[in-house]
């Protein structure tokens, strides 16, 4: 009897060490279900050695139960530890939801004045102009002398601006392009000159103290006022569409003779709007032709040569352009204002 006790003792310790080396190499959920069927199901080893405690002395039964009991317990642990390792790392694998929408990331935008400059130097470059740049930071010489507005004239009071040393100034205007261009090049010249320009002007609904212009020269035999008028208005319709009209207006600037504004007129069609303040015309700029004393101070000679020049406030476009009624929009880097201009995805 004493032997057949033995016998159950060891074939408890076999099983139980079988059992641990198949949970040891089990590499799957798969693999896992097989051991539980193989030793905890109602025909599994570990079931089966139950019915040992049947052939065993009556004073050993509650040894060997207590033994079973534990191997069962035992086995079912390390079977549930083993399960939940697995899930764990297959935890990613289940959260990642290829369903899910994709996370939106934000998209830049063109600024909407670049958008207009954008817009302006293609019309004009598909009219021949080249595009030339200057310094924003300018000398006096380039930015007024040159331009026949000597010191003390009095249009330097309309075009005040922040003063640098060594008689440098941040330009007032894109017209000093026209005279760095024409002291590079021989005529004939046809070129535009986009850049941010600065007048120490109190912002309101129509002024800002950086703004930005484009100036527009053409120099060559025989131009006349009528290509200058030509050359606007064929801008303006390809711009706005081909019911805007132009008109121009007598007017002064030292360095054109003779000088002229013009304006666009407005999208209200002459109704009369806020925009244009009931007039139906939008003021764009000042134009004329160059002056002899320009060329003078550039080294052109003026009984060869005539030319046009003009400028335009990009603002004023773009306001119109866009409908908007006040400049300082521009500059406020507002992303509620700026988002409306993201370009079509
Ligand atoms: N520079 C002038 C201004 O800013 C505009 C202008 C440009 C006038 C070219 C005539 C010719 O007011």
């Amino acid at each position: 009897m004493a032997d057949k006790n033995e016998n159950s003792l060891k074939a408890i310790d076999q099983i139980r060490k079988e059992f641990e080396e198949r949970i040891q190499t089990a590499g799957s959920t798969e693999e896992l279900d097989a051991v539980h069927r193989d030793f905890l199901s109602k025909k599994g080893k570990i079931s089966r050695l139950f019915g040992l405690i049947g052939k065993v002395s009556p004073e050993e039964r509650p040894r060997v139960g207590a033994r079973l009991n534990e191997l069962r317990q035992h086995a079912q642990s390390l079977l549930d530890e083993k399960r939940s390792s697995f899930d764990k790392q297959a935890k990613p694998v289940e959260e990642f939801d290829p369903t899910l929408p994709g996370r939106e990331f934000p998209f830049g935008a063109i600024h909407p004045m670049m958008q207009v400059m954008d817009e302006i130097k293609t019309i004009f470059a598909g009219m021949g102009f080249r595009i030339e740049e200057g310094p924003e930071i300018e000398t006096d010489y380039h930015n007024f002398e040159a331009l026949n507005i000597p010191e003390f004239h009095p249009s330097r009071a309309m075009q005040d601006t922040f003063y640098l040393p060594d008689k440098m100034v941040l330009r007032t205007h894109t017209s000093p392009v026209q005279i760095r261009t024409m002291e590079s090049q021989k005529p004939p010249v046809r070129m535009i000159a986009p850049g941010r320009c600065f007048r120490r002007d109190t912002p309101d609904a129509s002024h800002s103290p950086t703004f930005y212009q484009v100036e527009g020269l053409c120099v060559d035999k025989n131009v006349t006022f009528a290509d200058l008028k030509g050359v606007v208005t064929a801008f303006a319709q390809k711009l706005f569409g081909e019911d805007i009209k132009v008109r121009f207006r007598p007017s002064f600037f030292p360095f054109t003779e003779p000088s002229a504004e013009y304006d666009f007129s407005c999208f209200c069609q002459g109704k009369g709007c806020a925009v244009c303040k009931g007039t139906g015309w939008l003021e764009i700029s000042g134009a004329g032709m160059v002056d002899p004393a320009v060329f003078g101070f550039v080294g052109y000679d003026p009984k060869l040569y005539s030319g046009y020049a003009f400028g335009m406030g990009i603002e004023r476009i773009a306001m119109l352009k866009y409908k908007i009624n006040d400049i300082r929009i521009f500059y406020e880097n507002d992303i509620r204002f700026l988002e409306q201009f993201k370009m079509v995805r």
